[in-house]
Order: C-alpha cells, then structure tokens, then sequence
C-alpha cells in the first residue's frame, strides 16, 4: 500500500501562510519548504543525514514495553520532510517482524513526493498526507484513519519541534496524540560544556550566513529584494522552555514594497521580517515543559552524530490520561 490523503489542499495552506505574513509580518515555517525550498533544504539536511548512524534506533524501540511484534503499530512522522531520518528505523523493525505502518504528514506536497520516491523500495505500508497539523480542523480529519492500529507513535524530527512557538505545537501535539500513545522529539540539545556550547551558539547565531542560500530562496518567494535590507541572526533567551532560540530576521533598511496576495506590504527601515526560529534545548528543562502539556516522559535515544558540530536528542514521551 502507498497511499496519498489529501486533508488540505496546498492553495489553501499557501494562502493561509500568506494572509498570515502580511498581518504579522512573521514567516511561518511551512513556505520555506514548498516547491524548490524542499530541495534547497536537503541541499544541507541530506548532508547532515549521511553524516548521521541510528542502526541502533530499533534496539531502543524494542527494549520499549509497547513495541511489540504482537502490536499493529502506526510511526506517524509529523513534518516528515523526505522521510530520511526514520527510514533506518523502519525497515530495520518492518524486516525484524515489527507490523509498523508509516504515515508521513506534512504541509509541503514537494516534500511528500520525496518522501515517496526515498521510500520506495521499502515494502512496509506507507500512507502520505498532505496536510497542516496546526489547524483546527487537522484532528478530527486525521483521526478515522489510525482507528486499526494498537499503538501510535507520533514522531516530529530534525528539529522541527525547535521551528514554532512552543506553547502553540505543544498545545497542538496535546490534542493530536491521544492518551495513552507516544510522542518522539528529535531536538538540538545544549552541551554540558560551556566551550562546546559556546561553539554552538555561535554557529547557529551565523545561520544567516550559513544557509545563505535556503534564506535568499525564501526572499525570492516573497518577492522581497535582497538588496533592500540585511539578514540578521539573534540569540534570545526563552524562559517558559528555558532554551536558546535563534532568530533569523530581515532587517530593512530602505523602504521596501512587495506585492503579497493580490495586496502591498510595505516595510519602513528598521522593521523586521521574522523569517525563522531555531532552538536549542537543555534536555531536563524540555521534559519538564512537556510535562506540563501532559506528556510524561519515558526515555532518550541519542544518534551517532559523527563529524557534525552538533549533537540531536530524541526523547520518547507519552501521552497521559486526562
Ligand atoms: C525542518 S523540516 C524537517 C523535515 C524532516 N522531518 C527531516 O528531519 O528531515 C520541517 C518539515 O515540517 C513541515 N511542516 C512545517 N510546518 C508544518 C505544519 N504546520 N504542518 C505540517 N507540516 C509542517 C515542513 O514542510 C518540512 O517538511
């Protein structure tokens, strides 16, 4: 079975994205990775995976009371981009006699037709849906098609937890996970060692420059002229999750004026366009966070990140009984 679900069609989602820049003058997410962003993004992310070994992943999973063979098992990988990350895990459990079920969801129908093409050759069944889960109406569309499974393990990874405001995904993950099923984090984690964090922190403060070429994309999409302003990258401070964030913005330095959904927005010099958010986690402070939108927490599993200059930490949580 390789099945595509159409829960929102993408003129609708573009739209939504849209109006929404205009009013707020904040990007979300979802428009870098349409059309060519999608390639753009694994122009380094792909990079990034090859460097990364999970054989081990599977062994995490079946050392988990819920992970039987005996279970039908539905991995759901919310903003499943190309479906890189979980691939390893999944053919390596679907061989090993696991009845695993993928179902990739994600806004960007470019991403899912990577997600087809990476996946294939693989023989468990996999389902493609084309969709928002930050919507209200993701949920109770999404519902009906997981009524056969056992167990639902709802995966969200490279850092894609890290891209929104945290109370809004917490708060959608609470209503999307149903009780008693599980929720897996792919995060950045901070370093125990200030030097090492310190390197880090530097790195992902230059992300404007080192994904020149993902951010020029964007500007182009949004009919916003490069020249106008300057990419800015920021480092702030979150309380609620106690985690770094990292701010990615276009300051404007001379007015600028771009056509957006049939309409003009137009930027004084010094106002900023929001582009992205990247975070940085420590570890205990977002397990306490996820506690307190009712996820208990259960278990990390940690890749072999080898040369890369930093590290991802996945965390398994479950959903409690309201
Ligand atoms: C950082 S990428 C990660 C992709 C993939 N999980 C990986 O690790 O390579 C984020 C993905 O989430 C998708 N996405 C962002 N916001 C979304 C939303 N509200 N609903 C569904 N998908 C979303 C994007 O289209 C993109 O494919």
């Amino acid at each position: 079975m390789d099945e595509m679900i159409v829960l929102a069609e993408a003129p609708e989602l573009e739209f939504d994205y849209l109006a929404d820049f205009q009013q707020h003058k904040k990007v979300r997410q979802n428009l870098f990775y349409t059309t060519e962003g999608a390639e753009t993004f694994y122009t380094y992310r792909g990079a990034e995976l090859a460097e990364m070994c999970s054989d081990d992943e599977c062994a995490f999973f079946a050392r988990q009371p819920f992970w039987t063979a005996e279970r039908r098992i539905a991995f759901v990988s919310l903003g499943c981009g190309n479906a890189g990350p979980e691939k390893p895990l999944l053919r390596t459990a679907h061989t090993g006699g696991y009845s695993v079920a993928y179902f990739g969801v994600d806004s960007s129908r470019t991403m899912l037709g990577l997600a087809q093409q990476n996946l294939a050759d693989e023989h468990f069944p996999k389902t493609f849906v084309l969709a928002d889960i930050l919507r209200s109406d993701f949920v109770d569309k999404w519902r009906p098609l997981l009524a056969d499974y056992d167990v639902q393990v709802y995966a969200m990874l490279g850092g894609t937890f890290g891209n929104f405001e945290q109370a809004l995904i917490a708060e959608a993950l609470a209503r999307i996970v149903p009780a008693g099923d599980y929720l897996y984090l792919d995060v950045v984690p901070q370093f125990e060692t200030p030097d090492k964090n310190e390197a880090l922190r530097n790195r992902l403060v230059r992300l404007p420059q080192n994904l020149s070429l993902f951010f020029a994309n964007l500007l182009e999409k949004l009919c916003i002229d490069q020249a106008a302003g300057e990419l800015v990258g920021e480092e702030v401070y979150e309380a609620d999750v106690d985690a770094l964030r990292y701010v990615v913005s276009f300051r404007v330095r001379e007015p600028l004026e771009f056509p957006c959904f049939g309409g003009i927005v137009r930027c004084l010099p010094g106002e900023s366009i929001e582009l992205m958010n990247v975070r940085a986690y420590k570890p205990a402070a977002l397990q306490h966070f996820m506690a307190g939108w009712g996820f208990r927490y259960l278990d990390a599993y940690t890749p072999d990140v080898g040369n890369l200059e930093h590290l991802w930490q996945r965390f398994l949580f479950q959903k409690c009984a309201v």
